[in-house]
């Protein structure tokens, strides 16, 4: 027998979508083996480490058998491999180690999302970029300003991460199914973030009206101090799993054009009262990237809080001014 390939075009048997993932550390990893699983696309596994991406991707490959999906998964080094990628998901960048200020990292991780971005522009211009790399509100901005997309086509994953701790805070707490909860939190992804847990349900019902203020307020701080709670735990890194399900979430959204509403770290002009920064807000996913942001009315008090936050994200932002990367 003779088999004769009809495919033609250079894109995969399977899936007209192909996703590139920056960085094969755990962030990386998870969020190209969630995405390979769920089928969203052929996946591209790139890092600068000789054999990490290649060896990764082909055990994920290899999986498929077993979990039954038909997505192509590889590894690389090359950026040519990324070429015409439809989404590209960013998570490249180094943690932060002993000694080491959050300057430093600032730095050095502005300067690996610089290189990143121009790689991914020259190969893929006209993919959506979604940024993971912390600290998130700073780089998604470089990402922005590095490739000179529109605002709709560079957006940071943070706001569906924080909620989603929330989430399973609240399910734990009350005892109920996690798909009765859900669960809003704006602005940066940092200490300041601001949950609101008015706009914070259980089948519909505020959590305000089903918990006392004291364990509402406990829910809240554990929120914020969410990644600091693992990076305790696991001592040697920060968390993966969480991460990599909430990036890949918005990736579905946006290839399948699910018109998701999801808060992510968007880049706003005048929205909030904010000009020229990102921050986490509600927004809508659908297949043309970021496609609306949602305005709710704040009360005085989250008003506050999310002007608390916009400081923090502008004081990394106007360093980030500085390196001349742009
Ligand atoms: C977290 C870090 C990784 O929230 O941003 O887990």
């Amino acid at each position: 027998m003779r088999w004769s390939e009809i495919n033609s075009s250079g894109s995969s048997v399977f899936n007209p979508k192909k996703i590139t993932v920056v960085g094969a550390g755990h962030v990386g990893a998870t969020a190209a083996f969630l995405a390979a699983k769920n089928e969203l696309a052929d996946i591209v596994l790139i890092d600068v480490i000789e054999g990490v991406p290649q060896g990764k991707a082909l055990d994920m490959y290899e999986s498929s058998p077993i979990l039954r999906f038909d997505s192509a998964v590889i590894g690389t080094n090359d950026y040519a491999d990324t070429a015409n990628s439809d989404l590209v998901i960013i998570t490249a960048g180094i943690a932060r180690k002993p000694g080491m200020s959050r300057d430093d990292l600032l730095s050095i991780n502005a300067g690996i999302i610089a290189d990143v971005t121009r790689n991914i522009v020259s190969h893929s211009p006209d993919c959506i970029i979604l940024v993971v790399t912390n600290p998130l509100d700073a780089m998604v901005y470089t990402a922005l300003k590095v490739s000179g997309f529109p605002k709709h086509r560079v957006i940071g994953m943070a706001g569906v991460l924080d909620s989603a701790r929330m989430r399973a805070f609240i399910a734990d707490e009350l005892k109920v199914s996690i798909n009765n909860v859900n669960a809003f939190v704006l602005g940066g992804h940092g200490d300041t973030m601001v949950p609101l847990p008015r706009y914070s349900t259980v089948a519909g019902i505020p959590i305000t009206e089903l918990l006392s203020p004291e364990r509402v307020d406990e829910i809240c701080q554990r929120t914020a101090d969410g990644g600091a709670e693992i990076v305790r735990l696991l001592k040697t890194g920060s968390a993966f799993y969480a991460p990599g399900a909430s990036v890949v979430q918005m990736a579905e959204a946006i290839i399948r054009d699910n018109k998701r509403v999801l808060p992510c770290c968007a880049y706003l002009e005048g929205e909030y009262g904010v000009n020229g920064y990102y921050l986490g807000v509600p927004c809508k996913l659908g297949a043309g990237g970021l496609e609306a942001i949602i305005e709710l009315d704040l009360t005085e008090q989250e008003r506050a809080g999310l002007a608390k936050s916009m400081q923090a994200v502008a004081e990394l932002v106007e360093q980030v001014d500085g390196f001349g990367l742009y």
